[in-house]
């Protein structure tokens, strides 16, 4: 993953004057002016987890409106839509038969469409007016994972773009957010130092029968995917929840020994974040925490800490999903299952 940046970057940011432009979505403005009102993403899977981190992101960066919808719903629900939405399926393979039948109701009903996909000249790409490709490289295993944080990185990058063109953003506050982008492989390789470390928190948990994971805001979505994550590749039960939502229900799974990931980056989210591990630690829960560098305090709280760079919020779920990535990894691993080729999985589902 930490070599994947240079080409997610090349011919969009600068790295001499900290600027960015995405050539790809030219044709979705006029001037400053997008010829869109709102942006509806549907995606299936690790993908969606990856639209619903982006809604925050390109709300809070662009104040345009995003909804994000499972691929497999979207057709059934009659959405509501014209020629002012923009349609973005996000995709690793291009191929989601469940994304592609979204996509084409969306351009029926008039919507320009802009994929975010992983492979060259797959259906999703053909059939979008159109792409941001990820340029993640090949992806082996079933599970996706440098594909879900290259679309994290897309996704970034296309918020920061529409903020240039439409001046929601400053110059300055961009250049200061590309900068930060550049810093991603040097932040990964950061994470990627802790394996050892990770490796023995993810066989504490192997034989868990639940595991949780919780986080708020931009990192909700990023507490669904390590729960997916997990499950997928080493068949332990997970499950993700936004940390506000414990209380009214899962918080009953607590009970001695439960395993709780908790992502709590020192962000606005952070004591909200702190009392939720509070109460399920208070209830017998092994708390482990995805944690910035230099809070110190949280290794008074937790059982297990893993740190991830201090950066910025719109930054933090790349890094944050790397640790969780690799728990599952070596869960697995541990436990024997098949990591590339998890079973009753298919890498690509092309039938609906
Ligand atoms: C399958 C894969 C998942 C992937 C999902 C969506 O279920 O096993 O890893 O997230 O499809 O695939 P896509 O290629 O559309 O991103």
């Amino acid at each position: 993953q930490r070599d994947m940046f240079q080409d997610i970057f090349a011919g969009r940011v600068s790295k001499e004057r900290g600027a960015i432009e995405l050539k790809e979505i030219d044709a979705l403005f006029d001037g400053g002016k997008p010829k869109f009102d709102r942006i509806a993403i549907v995606a299936c899977g690790t993908s969606l987890h990856a639209a619903m981190v982006g809604r925050y992101v390109i709300e809070s960066l662009t104040k345009i409106p995003v909804a994000v919808d499972y691929a497999s719903e979207f057709r059934y629900r009659d959405p509501i839509l014209d020629s002012r939405t923009l349609i973005v399926p996000i995709s690793q393979s291009g191929e989601t038969a469940d994304t592609l039948a979204a996509e084409k109701l969306a351009k029926e009903r008039g919507c320009t469409v802009m994929a975010i996909c992983n492979v060259l000249g797959s259906s999703i790409t053909r059939a979008a007016d159109t792409t941001i490709y990820t340029y993640a490289g090949p992806e082996i295993g079933v599970a996706s994972t440098k594909a879900f944080t290259a679309q994290l990185v897309a996704l970034v990058l296309f918020a920061l773009d529409i903020s240039r063109r439409t001046g929601s953003l400053g110059a300055e506050q961009i250049k200061s957010m590309v900068e930060e982008m550049l810093k991603l492989p040097r932040f990964v390789a950061d994470v990627l130092e802790q394996s050892d470390h990770i490796k023995d928190i993810a066989e504490m948990i192997a034989g868990a029968e639940n595991v949780l994971f919780i986080g708020r805001r931009h990192n909700f979505p990023v507490a669904l995917e390590g729960a997916l994550k997990l499950k997928e590749i080493s068949y332990v039960h997970s499950e993700g929840f936004a940390a506000g939502e414990l209380k009214h229900g899962p918080i009953a799974l607590i009970d001695s020994g439960v395993p709780v990931v908790a992502i709590i980056p020192k962000d606005e989210s952070y004591e909200k974040m702190l009392s939720n591990v509070e109460e399920v630690k208070a209830r017998g829960a092994f708390t482990i925490a995805i944690a910035s560098e230099g809070d110190e305090a949280i290794n008074f709280t937790v059982n297990e800490v893993i740190r991830i760079p201090a950066a910025s919020e719109f930054i933090i779920p790349i890094l944050a999903s790397i640790p969780l990535q690799l728990i599952a990894y070596f869960a697995a691993d541990h436990k024997g299952t098949d990591v590339d080729q998890p079973r009753n999985l298919a890498k690509s589902v092309t039938v609906e």
